[in-house]
Parts: structure tokens; sequence; C-alpha cells
């Protein structure tokens, strides 16, 4: 189906500016700039048109792509937590997890932002928290103390926050977690570089995951805990193989 591009206000501006100003200004910025061109209100959304009427998005990789790929598409409908705290898995999540992953006893699991959890034989933990008594005491956001190529699977459940005070804003800081801000991609390279080729990383989060560098994306989970609790999204993402990384690097 192609897309037409009709509409008072989109037939008065000049497309090609609008591109233009696209390439290095947000939606609202370029909005903003059209508007006063044509001394009319232009909402970002009629930007937003434009710039998919001429292949022109911005993120159009991370957007479209999501929409496009091939992976598992799921949804799981978990109890509410169960422990004390606030923050924890969702109940059965790990449970689900481990069947489809086909965990097993072999499988080197690094639990990251790891909370209450402590791993089982094969599996290692990495909090910020010492009290969590992690097998790595460390911040997320540096360089891991792990050797590279060292786990089948990396599970992360970074902390992210709600706040109400000036209307409904979700942070990243922490006023949980009594931690600093973390940005939500500030992690990931490092939990890509410590996954063996062919692992796979998931992360909880209410974002869904842009695909990282070096892994293609092989599912995204709904993850819904019952009324009145937010949704939030597994995203799967497998670290390339060694031939998959020499192909890439001939792109
Ligand atoms: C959402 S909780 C994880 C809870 C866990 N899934 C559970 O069920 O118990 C987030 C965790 O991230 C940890 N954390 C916060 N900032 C961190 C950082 N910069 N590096 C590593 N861990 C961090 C917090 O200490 C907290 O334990």
């Amino acid at each position: 189906m192609s897309l037409t591009l009709k509409g008072r206000k989109v037939e008065l501006l000049d497309h090609m500016q609008v591109i233009n100003d696209l390439s290095n200004n947000s939606y609202d910025d370029a909005a903003k700039m059209a508007g006063d061109r044509i001394g009319e209100t232009v909402s970002k959304g009629t930007i937003h048109r434009i710039a998919r009427h001429y292949n022109k998005l911005k993120q159009k990789d991370a957007s479209l792509t999501h929409m496009t790929e091939k992976s598992l598409r799921l949804g799981w409908a978990c109890g509410r937590p169960m422990a004390k705290y606030k923050g924890a898995y969702p109940n059965g999540f790990l449970r689900r997890v481990d069947a489809l992953m086909e965990v097993t006893d072999e499988t080197k699991v690094l639990h990251l932002f790891s909370g209450s959890i402590q791993g089982r034989e094969n599996e290692d933990t990495m909090d910020i928290s010492e009290a969590n008594n992690p097998t790595f005491v460390a911040d997320a956001r540096q360089q891991f103390p792990i050797e590279t190529d060292s786990y089948d699977m990396v599970i992360a459940d970074p902390p992210y926050d709600m706040q109400t005070t000036d209307g409904v804003k979700i942070d990243y800081s922490d006023k949980l977690w009594k931690t600093e801000y973390i940005k939500p991609y500030s992690w990931v390279k490092e939990a890509i570089r410590v996954l063996k080729p062919g692992g796979y990383l998931l992360a909880l989060h209410h974002l869904v995951y842009i695909q990282p560098k070096g892994a293609t994306r092989c599912g995204v989970v709904s993850i819904t805990c019952g009324p009145n609790t937010r949704i939030r999204c597994l995203s799967i993402f497998r670290k390339h193989t060694a031939i998959e990384q020499k192909i890439a690097s001939m792109e």
C-alpha cells in the first residue's frame, strides 16, 4: 500500500526544506521551523508524514525494521511479583525464560542488575549493591569485570522509575534502588561483549530495545502482571557468531 501525502498544511510546506531541516533537528524543532515559515502551527505528525513519504524517517532502521523483521512475538501473563520489595521480577517470569531459552544446568548465565536474584550453580550475578551479595559488585555503566565471550545468556533487569510530581515521567533514575541515573543503553555494549558468540541477551524494560550492534533481534515478549501494573517488554537478541561478525564487517 503506498502512502499518499494529502492535507492543506502538508501542501503548504516546502517538502525539501522540511527534509533538510530534519537532517539536523528533531521532529519537534522541524515542526516549529516549518510553522514559523507558513505562519501556522505545524504538528510533528505532519513533519513525520512528509519524512515517511520521502523515506527520510529519522531512526528508520529502529522503528520500521521492528515492525517488519522476523522474530518471535509473544505475550506472557505473569503473576504480580511476590517479593516483599518493589521492583522484583514478575512471578513466574524466570521459569518462563528458562523454558523459552531452553536453559539447562550447563547454560552459563549472567544476571545483570540482579537485585535479590541468587544465581544457580552455573549462573553469576552482577549488581552495584554489595548488600545484594552478587558474584560481581560492579557498575554496569562501566567496563564489566568479566572476560569477553563468557556467557551463553545475559539477562538484564535495569532500573527505571516512574515519577509523578510534574506529570507522569519515566526517568530511568532511581527512587526505588537509591542508585544513580541509568541511561537505557549504557550497559548494552558490555553485555554483548561478555556473551559468547551466538549467546543471547535478554533485556526486561518498558522500552522495546533497539537492536544492538553485533547482535540480531530474535524476540519481543510483552509481559503483563494484571490490572493496574505496567506492561513490560522482554527484548531478546542473539550475539553474532564469528562468521556473522566477519560478514557484518564486510558490509
Ligand atoms: C529492577 S532491580 C532488579 C531486581 C531483580 N530483578 C529482582 O527480581 O530482585 C534493579 C537492580 O539494579 C541495581 N543497579 C542500579 N544501578 C546499577 C548500576 N549502575 N550497575 C549495576 N547495578 C545497578 C540495583 O541495585 C537493583 O538491584
